[in-house]
């Protein structure tokens, strides 16, 4: 078992292959990788979380980590440390843009968890409130493949360097 594990829910993939990228940026030999609708249960396992999520449905979280979420409400997450990424359409969705990324963020934060990786909002157009952490940043990594697929590598490699120093000794 490794130090530090990668939980994802996704519907039609989009988020796995972003959840695969930035393991590989990271390094499979540091990071596991797990579906979050199928070994959610080994969340409490570890001490350094990523976890990401898509929105559907206009403002839904994934539903995957949504039928999870009454058993997240039963976690204590203190003395963890956890980073988010979300996965949306800021486009057809702009009052919804990632707002399961800001649920999720809520839950772990109210849980005890100690939240890193913020990521500033310049680049994207949206009026959602809820991925937001302050005026000026969202509470995690921002991923829109439907309408800016070209900066997607580019935003992995950017903030896989950000949280590297903080969760790989
Ligand atoms: C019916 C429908 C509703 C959606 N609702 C939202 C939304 O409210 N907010 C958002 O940011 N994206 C929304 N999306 C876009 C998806 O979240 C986006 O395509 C995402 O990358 C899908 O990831 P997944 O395949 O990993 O689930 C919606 C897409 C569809 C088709």
């Amino acid at each position: 078992m490794k130090d530090i594990a990668l939980f994802y829910g996704s519907y039609t993939g989009v988020t796995r292959d972003i959840a695969k990228k930035i393991v590989g940026n990271l390094g499979a030999d540091k990071v596991d990788l797990y579906d979050i609708g199928k070994d959610g249960e080994k969340i409490m396992e570890y001490n350094i979380l990523i976890v990401g999520t898509s929105t559907w449905s206009i403002g839904e979280l994934q539903e995957d980590w949504d039928s999870f979420i009454p058993k997240l409400q039963k976690m204590d997450f203190k003395g963890k440390t956890v980073a988010l990424f979300g996965t949306g359409d800021q486009v057809g969705y702009p009052d919804t843009f990632l707002d399961g990324m800001g649920m999720l963020y809520e839950i772990f934060k109210s849980h005890g968890a100690n939240i890193i990786g913020f990521w500033p909002i310049e680049g994207y157009d949206f009026t959602s409130p809820l991925p937001l952490y302050d005026n000026e940043n969202f509470v995690g990594l921002a991923i829109d493949e439907d309408n800016q697929p070209e900066l997607t590598d580019e935003r992995i490699k950017k903030w896989c360097d950000s949280i590297r120093p903080i969760i790989i000794q």
